[in-house]
C-alpha cells in the first residue's frame, strides 16, 4: 500500500459532473486554487429547453480527460504530484455521476491514492472556504440552482440541518419554464431579468407562494401555472400578446420568486438564531435578488455572502475545497485506505444523511 508524500502540502484534484458542467479543479493545501477548469454544455442542451441527461453524459466523457490535461498543465504538476482525487458522487444525474465517479475512482486507482467521494450540496455549503472565508457558525444557506431550492442551518463542518426545500419545482426551474412560456432562451434566468427591468411591476401581482403559512418549504409550480393561466387569459382577448405585456408578466414573476426566496430566507435566520446567509446556485446571480436580501438583511443586522460567481454556480474547485478537508481527516489515519472496487453513485442523497 502506497505511503503519503513526505512532508508534503496536500494537493486535490476535483472533478463534477452531476449535471450539466464537466469541471475539473486543483487545489493545494498551501497555495489554494491552482486551476479551475469548466466546461458548460448549456449550448448543447439549449434546443431542447432543459438538460437532456443521455447528452450530458455523453459529453461529460468527451471533456473529463482533455480538462485533466488542461488543469494540471496549469497547475505545473504531474498526476504523481496529486495526492487525491475527489469526486461528486450525488445527489444529480445517474449517468453523468457514474461517468465522473467511473473516471475518478480509476484515475486515483492508476496512481495509487485515495479517491474521495462528495456531496454536491455539501461543496455548494462551504464554497465560501474557496475564497478563504469562513462565515460566523451557525450560518444559514441559501441553495438556488436548476435543480435545487434548499435552506440549510449549517452548525459545524458535517453537521447540516435541513430547514426547508421545494416541493415541487426548482425556483432556477421555474425561471426557466416561464422563460419558455414567453419565448425566451434557454437557461431564462437571465432574460427573464433583463426583460423585467422594461417590466411595470403595478400591473400583475403574482402569488407569494406558501408564505402565508409558518415553514420554510417552497412551492415552485403553482407560480409557473399561474404564468401561464395569465398569459392564457391575455391571449383570449388579443391575438398576439405584445413587448410591454411579455415585460410586464416577466417582471410580476420575478417580483414573486425574489419575495417568495426573500421571506423564507429571513425567516430561516431567524428561526436558527444566524446572523449571516450564504447564497449560491446560479439563481444568486439575480440582482434583484441580491438587492433584497441586502437590504433587509442589513437592516436586521445579518449580513449575507455571496460566493464569486464562478463559485456559486457549478465548479469543481469546491469539490477539490471539500475534498482538501476530507483528506485532512483520512492523514490522521497515516497510511491510504485500501480502494473500494464498486463504484457508487447516489443520483439521490439527503444532506442530513452524510
Ligand atoms: O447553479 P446553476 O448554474 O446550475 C444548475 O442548476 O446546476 O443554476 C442554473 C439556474 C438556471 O435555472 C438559470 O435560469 C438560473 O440558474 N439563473 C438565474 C439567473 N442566472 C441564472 N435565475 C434568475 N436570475 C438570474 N440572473
Ligand atoms: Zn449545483
Amino acid at each position: 500500500m502506497a505511503k503519503w508524500r513526505d512532508n508534503a502540502t496536500m494537493r486535490v484534484l476535483g472533478i463534477e459532473s452531476s449535471c450539466d458542467e464537466t469541471a475539473v479543479a486543483i487545489i493545494s493545501e498551501s497555495s489554494g486554487l491552482l486551476a479551475n477548469k469548466l466546461y458548460s454544455q448549456i449550448e448543447l442542451h439549449s434546443p431542447y429547453g432543459g438538460v437532456v441527461p443521455e447528452l450530458a453524459s455523453r459529453d461529460h466523457i468527451r471533456k473529463l480527460g482533455p480538462l485533466v490535461h488542461e488543469t494540471l498543465a496549469e497547475s505545473k504538476l504531474e498526476l504523481a504530484d496529486i495526492d487525491a482525487i475527489a469526486y461528486t458522487s450525488g445527489p444529480g444525474l445517474m449517468g453523468a455521476l457514474m461517468v465522473g465517479a467511473g473516471f475518478a475512482r480509476s484515475l486515483a486507482w492508476s496512481i495509487d491514492k485515495p479517491a474521495i467521494s462528495i456531496h454536491h450540496m455539501e461543496a455548494h455549503l462551504l464554497a465560501p472556504l474557496i475564497e478563504n472565508i469562513s462565515p460566523n457558525l451557525p450560518y444559514v444557506a441559501l441553495l438556488v440552482s436548476g435543480g435545487h431550492t434548499l435552506l440549510v442551518k449549517i452548525d459545524a463542518l458535517g453537521d447540516y440541518t435541513i430547514l426547508g426545500e421545494s416541493i415541487d419545482d426548482a425556483v432556477g426551474e421555474a425561471f426557466d419554464k416561464t422563460a419558455q412560456l414567453l419565448g425566451l432562451p434557454y437557461p431564462g434566468g437571465p432574460h427573464i431579468a433583463k426583460l423585467a427591468i422594461q417590466g411595470n411591476a403595478k400591473r400583475f401581482n403574482f402569488p407569494r407562494p406558501m408564505t402565508d403559512r409558518p415553514g420554510l418549504d417552497f412551492s415552485f409550480s403553482g407560480l409557473k401555472t399561474h404564468v401561464l393561466n395569465t398569459l392564457r387569459g391575455l391571449q383570449k382577448n388579443q391575438s398576439s400578446i405584445d413587448d410591454q405585456t411579455r415585460a410586464d408578466v416577466a417582471c410580476a414573476f420575478e417580483e414573486a420568486a425574489v419575495d417568495t426566496l426573500v421571506i423564507k430566507s429571513l425567516r430561516a435566520l431567524e428561526q436558527s438564531n444566524a446572523n449571516t446567509l450564504v447564497v449560491a446556485g446560479g439563481v444568486g446571480a439575480n440582482k434583484k435578488l441580491r438587492q433584497q436580501l441586502k437590504e433587509n438583511l442589513a437592516k436586521r443586522g445579518m449580513e449575507v455572502f455571496y460566493p464569486a460567481p464562478e463559485f456559486c454556480t457549478d465548479n469543481a474547485a469546491m469539490v477539490a475545497q471539500l475534498g482538501l478537508l476530507k483528506l485532512a481527516e483520512l492523514r490522521v489515519q497515516e497510511t491510504i485506505p485500501a480502494q473500494e472496487l464498486q463504484i457508487k453513485v447516489q443520483p439521490r442523497w439527503s444532506l442530513e444523511a452524510i
